[in-house]
């Protein structure tokens, strides 16, 4: 290569690189700054709706200076991508599933624990403890604020089968799973077979075989039809879909202070609004599944639930060094 030609590259890489990073300044010179939230469900699901008061809020909150623009139905980014995408700068928010982050930090996996939390409030008590609330800062080293939980509610099975009401029922059988390894313990230890599978997914999944069942709460099942695709639903509660609303910590800490502060009070609001939903919407949707009378819904004994719990169990010993035995004793007690 000659000399002249070195030397245009060179100065051409330069210019690209001073452009880049003039580029934030640049993109709060001009308003209302486009923040883009994307998510994986339905409208009407706690976090649909969360999202949608998020951005009603921060709109208000920051007249002309934020746009917020809510992406739903993984419109614009699926499982596979979005914390990707959100690391690469294309989205600013986005609320994946606790199941979804073990890449980021193996402690978040105490969320996907079978059968560790009672209900709801015991998640909540949990997540606004300090274990809980150190969780959401620690996956600042590789670019992600948490800033908030999002509830969703805890987990039913179901399955294209009639009988589902013990462990043995599940045996062989094929399970669409959210990309947790701990979910992937649980089902081999019920001897089923787990298949890691985006969320966008799953319905037509269970509608052409490619699986038999999958765990997932009331809202999911219902906004997504999976009952119009299964015979039974088995109501186990055997664990918990929850959110981290998370945000990209260089785009985050390079916002003008007034519109970080107005971002997090809409936060901070909206987290409060979706959190007094989730149970109510969880509620009005396993009421409709029952209603549509297309899959059954199969209550279980407390008999029943000690043999899903027992043969679901193993599992923590086999996670019990990433998560640390101390993290899974503050969210045991966590069940008062
Ligand atoms: C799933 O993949 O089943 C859920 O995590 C989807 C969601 O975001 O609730």
């Amino acid at each position: 290569m000659n000399n002249l030609l070195q030397f245009r590259r060179r100065c051409c890489a330069a210019a690209v690189l001073a452009a880049a990073w003039a580029l934030p300044s640049l993109a709060w010179s001009q308003t209302p700054i486009v923040v883009k939230f994307s998510h994986v469900v339905a409208e009407k699901t706690p976090k649909g709706m969360g999202a949608l008061k998020f951005k009603e809020l921060a709109e208000q909150k920051l007249p002309g200076k934020v746009q917020v623009q809510v992406f739903p139905s993984s419109q614009l980014f699926g499982d596979a991508k979005e914390l990707e995408a959100l690391l690469l700068g294309d989205v600013q928010f986005i609320a994946p599933s606790l199941s979804k982050f073990d890449r980021y930090t193996k402690k978040i996996q105490v969320f996907d624990l079978p059968f560790l939390f009672d209900n709801l409030e015991a998640v909540d008590r949990f997540q606004s403890g300090p274990a809980g609330q150190g969780l959401l800062t620690s996956m600042t080293n590789r670019g992600l604020i948490g800033l908030a939980y999002w509830h969703n509610g805890m987990k039913q099975l179901s399955t294209g089968k009639d009988k589902l009401v013990r462990p043995e029922d599940v045996k062989g059988l094929k399970f669409r799973i959210q990309a947790s390894d701990v979910l992937e313990a649980q089902f081999r230890a019920l001897s089923a077979n787990p298949q890691k599978m985006a969320f966008a997914e799953v319905y037509q999944a269970l509608q052409t075989g490619v699986v038999d069942g999958q765990e997932n709460t009331w809202s999911n099942i219902y906004s997504q039809k999976f009952h119009e695709v299964q015979k039974t639903i088995a109501e186990t509660n055997h664990g918990v879909i929850d959110y981290m609303v998370v945000t990209n910590a260089k785009w985050w800490n390079g916002l003008p202070a007034d519109v970080r502060k107005g971002l997090s009070e809409a936060m901070s609001e909206a987290t409060v609004y979706a959190n007094k939903l989730a149970n109510d919407i969880n509620e009005g949707d396993r009421r409709k599944i029952a209603e549509a009378g297309k899959a059954r819904i199969q209550t279980l004994s407390k008999d029943d639930v000690a043999a899903w719990r027992k043969a679901m169990e193993p599992v923590w010993k086999q996670f019990e060094g990433d998560i640390g035995r101390d993290l899974i004793d503050t969210a045991l007690k966590s069940n008062k």
